[in-house]
């Protein structure tokens, strides 16, 4: 029997996830199809229920129900339990099992796909609310020589420093420090055609300003690309994070760069 998967959100007409998985699937000669399903807002585990008593195998989980998906999760791997937040959701042996493929999507983008290695360098990440938060770990774990978090709200900034320890340090936009070899804007201000009032100095001379978001010219990336960064939107860390979730429910990993080549190329 074809093994079914889905991602999960609202709103998903416009999720790519089935395209990625489809060529993901076709790619290693996996026999298994993969669904968008709009979950209702006040009703996303009783929909996520409907496709395990259905015959569902995994799923993704995207906005607004990371948060969700965390508790309804009945075990969590660390690096769902350090982001707060689950993107994959196993369905084995009648129990829900999530996971956090984000930060490592993110990571691969950076270091395999842009040739940035993190180690030794100096990381700015912008934004401290779950799509921050759930890259901190696997950034951290590649021994960055400085990983600051800059928020609008420094509090909260603050609290997710408080959270992971290990040297991060927290502060405003205004009191950044600067030369910053990678730069991520992790905050919702592009969604709203905005841009964190930064210092150009934030940018050292070869850095890189990496955009969470994907499928347009953000304010961040023009800012950025006028102060002589390199610049890359999110399109690689979504078919990235979707390459670890694949490899969690499969086993096998496929090859990630044919298919950000064929979104870009259908952009
Ligand atoms: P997400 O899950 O996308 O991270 P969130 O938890 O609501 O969403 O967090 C949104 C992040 O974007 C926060 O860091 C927020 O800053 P505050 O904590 O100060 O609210 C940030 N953000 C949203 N709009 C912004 C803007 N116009 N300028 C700068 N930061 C903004």
């Amino acid at each position: 029997m074809t093994d079914r998967y889905a991602v999960f959100g609202h709103p998903i007409a416009h999720s790519k996830s089935p395209q990625i998985h489809a060529a993901f699937a076709r790619q290693t000669g996996q026999d298994m199809t993969y669904a968008a399903i709009l979950a209702p807002l006040d009703g996303f585990p009783a929909s996520v229920a409907a496709f395990v008593a259905t015959g569902g195998r995994g799923a993704n989980i995207t906005v607004p129900f990371k948060e969700e998906a965390f508790r309804l999760a009945q075990q969590r791997t660390p690096r769902a339990e350090r982001a707060g937040a689950v993107n994959t959701l196993v369905f084995a042996d009648g129990e829900i099992r999530g996971d956090n493929t984000d930060g490592a999507g993110l990571v691969a983008d950076l270091t395999r796909n842009l040739h940035r290695p993190l180690g030794g360098r100096r990381i700015l990440l912008l934004g401290a609310g779950g799509a921050a938060r759930g890259v901190i770990e696997p950034l951290l774990d590649e021994a960055p020589a400085a990983l600051v978090i800059a928020n609008r709200t420094v509090a909260r900034a603050q609290e997710l420093a408080d959270l992971f320890g290990r040297g991060v340090a927290a502060c405003g936009f205004d009191t950044t420090g600067s030369g910053f070899d990678v730069v991520i804007n992790a905050t919702s201000a592009s969604l709203a055609g905005e841009l964190p009032p930064l210092s150009p100095a934030v940018f050292a001379p070869d850095a890189l300003a990496y955009d969470m978001m994907y499928g347009r010219d953000t304010p961040f990336l023009a800012f950025a690309r006028a102060h002589g960064a390199a610049t890359a939107d999110g399109l690689g860390m979504l078919v990235e994070q979707a390459a670890e979730a694949f490899f969690v429910w499969r086993g096998v990993r496929p090859e990630t760069a044919p298919v950000i080549a064929a979104l870009r190329h259908a952009a």
